[in-house]
């Protein structure tokens, strides 16, 4: 047996997952051959045992490509590992099942450096509210546990593709779509908030979308984990606004970012920058690192959506630009006021189109995932990620902050409508002021006295009836 051999046999046997017998079969097996007479010195490669093992059924593919690795942990608690599905920043998600009830789950394993005492109270706090949530936009929370000193949090598995991956494979959505997807989530997130839960990490990786076109949220409840410590001076000393925040770079609401509590309005806001990803498949403030994305969302507009796809209407726009209103207070205020606004827009359900890239993108059973590539590196991607690749051709971020082009598609996404609002009465108070300014004496005095008698006759009708 040479070196190799040994470390995978070992690795089968310590991973609980094979039974001393049962390997001995597959050698057995492996070494008769089409003869049926055992050559007990010929030497089984790796590679024929692990497809052997999984052959028997006593594997899958993923985990003996993982034994072939020399890995050995596919057990957490009561749950077998079956597949690898993602990794963020934050952590692994696993494809498990029950050992017993045979329920097909997945398993977010938290990052062993988040688990101070701080952040676990936190986790535990929220996930007592997170196991009485029910609602079909909501990933459902069955289990929380400890195995040695690993935390783990067990929910509904969800087949299909998350927001990220649906936009980067299919492209920018229609408003359609958009507006449908867009109010699912509202409903999930105004369930939540009901309850008492803010999410504080809206951003398109948390959103999965279904074969079946359903849209359910996930990673509620575990922002309390991920908290960071952010230096928006770039230096830890003599830092004022230094605060513990939590969320992604690209979807931070601004008043988070100055260190208030995240609350409803900032998922709003959240939610309005994943909306923004997901017509135009551009981040609002592309480029820069963590620090000038989040300087950019306390004071500059995002550039108009209308520069990445022309069909956004006025009215969808306008939407937009209320959830992502840099002040909270003219920012639409509750998820339901989100479903309502888009229910002219929004279908019963998500198109084919977008369907079919769910079920297209979906977690192939036992597929290997591929290493984060570099804008998604773990370490990275949850404080503050770069979150998008640069994409290739004109359409790249870079290019996004060099607009080019007609003055429409250089403009900044429009103000909020409460803005809007008060601007256009502060533009009329500003006219009259200014027509006032520039009239003479002569032409003031003869529009005073010209008022007053205007008064004096109306007065006289009131009172002569
Ligand atoms: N319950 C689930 N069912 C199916 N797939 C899931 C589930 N939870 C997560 N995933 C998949 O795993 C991916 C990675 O999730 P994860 O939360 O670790 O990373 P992220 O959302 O990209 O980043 P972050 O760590 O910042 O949340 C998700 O984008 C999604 O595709
Ligand atoms: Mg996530």
């Amino acid at each position: 047996m040479t070196g190799s051999e040994a470390v995978f046999r070992q690795a089968a046997l310590k991973s609980q997952l094979i039974g001393k017998q049962d390997l001995e079969e597959a050698v057995r097996v492996l070494r008769a051959g089409d003869s049926g007479q055992a050559n007990t010195t010929v030497e089984i490669p790796d590679e024929k045992l692990a497809y052997q093992l999984v052959k028997m059924g006593l594997v899958n593919r993923w985990q003996a490509e993982q034994l072939k690795l020399g890995r050995t942990r596919f057990h957490l608690k009561d749950y077998q590992i079956i597949d690898s599905i993602g990794q963020g920043g934050m952590g692994q998600v696993f494809k498990a099942e029950h050992s017993m009830m045979g329920r097909v789950v997945a398993i977010k394993v938290l990052p062993k450096s988040r688990s101070t005492d701080d952040a676990i109270a936190n986790f535990q706090r929220e996930i007592r509210t997170l196991a009485n949530l029910d609602h079909p936009n909501l990933v459902r929370a069955y289990d929380a546990g400890l195995d040695g000193n690993v935390h783990f949090l067990v929910t509904e598995f969800v087949p299909g593709t998350d927001l990220r991956h649906l936009v980067r494979q299919g492209g920018g959505m229609h408003e359609q779509d958009a507006a449908t997807l867009v109010r699912d989530v509202a409903r999930g997130l105004g369930h939540a908030h009901q309850c008492g839960l803010v999410h504080r990490d809206v951003k398109p990786g948390n959103i999965m979308v279904t074969p079946e076109g359903m849209v359910k949220v996930l990673d509620l409840g575990l922002a309390g984990f991920l908290q960071e410590e952010l230096d928006l001076h770039g230096s830890a000393a003599n830092d004022s606004k230094k605060g513990r925040i939590v969320g992604t770079a690209d979807y931070l609401a601004p008043e988070v970012i100055e260190g208030n509590p995240a609350t409803a309005a900032s998922d709003i806001y959240g939610l309005g920058c994943t909306l923004y990803y997901a017509v135009t498949r551009k981040v609002p403030f592309p480029g820069g690192n963590s620090v000038q994305k989040c300087h950019r969302h306390l004071s500059e507009r995002p550039m108009d959506p209308r520069r990445f796809r022309q069909d956004i209407s006025d009215e969808f726009l306008g939407i937009l630009s209320d959830m992502m209103a840099k002040d909270p207070l003219q920012r639409i205020q509750t998820a339901e006021e989100v479903v309502e606004r888009f229910a002219p827009w929004s279908g019963s359900r998500l198109s084919g189109a977008v369907e079919s890239h769910a079920a297209s993108g979906s977690h192939s059973q036992f597929a290997r995932v591929p290493p984060p590539g570099k804008d998604e590196m773990p370490s990275d991607s949850r404080i503050f990620p770069e979150m998008e690749p640069p994409l290739s051709g004109s359409g790249s971020l870079r290019d996004t902050d060099q607009p080019t082009g007609g003055s429409q598609m250089t403009a900044p996404l429009p103000p909020p409508r409460k803005a809007r609002r008060s601007q256009k009465l502060g533009g009329l108070l500003q006219a009259i002021a200014g027509w006032i300014g520039a009239m003479s004496e002569i032409q003031f005095y003869s529009l005073i006295g010209g008022l007053s008698l205007l008064v004096v006759i109306l007065l006289i009708l009131l009172f002569s009836f």
